[in-house]
């Protein structure tokens, strides 16, 4: 009887894992009816989700992702919108990476956008924003004369102040402007990665002496890509992005107390462009060749599904996961 019991038990377990792994996470292909390359996401609630990319294009839903809105910014229509951050469904922040770069900002919804931020400098490229809440944000660039460019807000976006140091990156190092998810701020920290020839991890506390990120580097088309810090466990994801399906230095975990980089026990799929923490041990990353999500931190990931993304976000508020990428794709992950 016992003996059955535990057979029984067992095998009840094998059954739940086996529909948990087929049933469990379902991505939904969302009709976007746009064709542009999609890198930037931001979801505001389960309703509200904007979306930014090439060619100008700007996207907003109000209903969840049933229909989509493609909005208009007058002479931006050539521009790259490799980031956007929104606030509610008037309040929006776009980065138009350069030849100049701007960042502009909507209070009506997208009808009128007014210019926040514009430098016209030679070899100015901004790659990724990132707002802690409505009021804190802060954007990184590509260098300019060795020197990456780092600027904060304190006021939504109105107006930047450049940092008094900017950081000394190497020959040949330098952000990606993959998915706007290089740079977060944490409380009074901030972090960033770069990649490149060299990728590196900078933070208030080691800003002089950067950790070396032992991930894949040393072409222009590796390095870190993305990072996400749920209080002290930090993931960082990245690779080739040239070779999209190689699975091999394209993550690490990091613990902001000790300062420690360890590798996950099975990495996630292939090269991947961004990475967020879902809850305390729910990591979900994507890249050109599919979406994986861990359960435990970053340190066992599987694929969920062959579709190819740039970015993923969840919900500032609520739980919704949403992904964008490439011809105007944006799906809605349920787990
Ligand atoms: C972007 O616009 C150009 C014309 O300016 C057009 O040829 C191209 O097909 C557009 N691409 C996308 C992805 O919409
Ligand atoms: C935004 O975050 C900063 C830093 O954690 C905090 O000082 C500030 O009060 C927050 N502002 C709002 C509006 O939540």
């Amino acid at each position: 009887m016992c003996k059955l019991f535990k057979q029984y038990n067992y095998l009840l377990i094998i059954c739940c894992c086996i529909v948990n792994n087929l049933t469990a996470q379902k991505l939904e292909i969302l009709n976007t009816n746009c064709k542009a390359s999609l890198r930037g996401l931001s979801v505001v609630n389960s309703n509200v989700i904007w979306a930014s990319g090439s060619n100008g294009t700007v996207l907003k839903s109000t209903n969840g992702g049933n229909s989509w809105q493609l909005l208009n910014v007058p002479n931006f229509e050539k521009r790259d919108f490799r980031d956007i951050e929104a606030f509610d469904s008037n309040t929006a922040i776009i980065m138009c990476v350069a030849d100049p770069a701007f960042i502009l900002k909507t209070t009506n919804g997208g009808t009128t956008w007014n210019t926040v931020f514009a430098d016209s400098t030679k070899g100015m490229f901004l790659d990724a924003m990132y707002f802690e809440n409505a009021t804190k944000g802060i954007i990184v660039g590509d260098p300019i004369d060795g020197k990456a460019f780092v600027a904060t807000t304190n006021n939504g976006g109105n107006t930047w102040s450049k940092f008094l140091q900017m950081p000394l990156l190497d020959t040949g190092e330098a952000f990606f402007a993959a998915s706007g998810s290089n740079v977060l701020l944490q409380k009074d920290k901030f972090y960033f990665v770069t990649g490149g020839k060299n990728s590196r991890l900078f933070t208030n506390t080691f800003f002089d002496k950067p950790l070396e990120i032992p991930i894949a580097k040393g072409f222009e088309t590796t390095g870190a890509n993305s990072l996400a810090v749920y209080k002290n466990k930090a993931i960082i994801v990245g690779g080739d992005f040239a070779k999209d399906s190689i699975a091999t230095n394209n993550c690490v975990l990091f613990n902001t107390k000790n300062n420690q980089f360890t590798k996950p026990n099975i990495l996630p799929n292939g090269y991947r462009s961004c990475v967020i923490f879902i809850n305390k041990k729910t990591a979900v990353a994507c890249g050109l060749n599919g979406v994986d999500i861990s359960y435990d931190e970053g340190n066992n990931w599987q694929m969920i599904s062959k579709q190819g993304f740039h970015i993923v976000a969840q919900a500032k508020k609520g739980k919704s996961i949403f992904l964008a990428g490439g011809k105007g794709k944006i799906a809605k992950l349920i787990l």
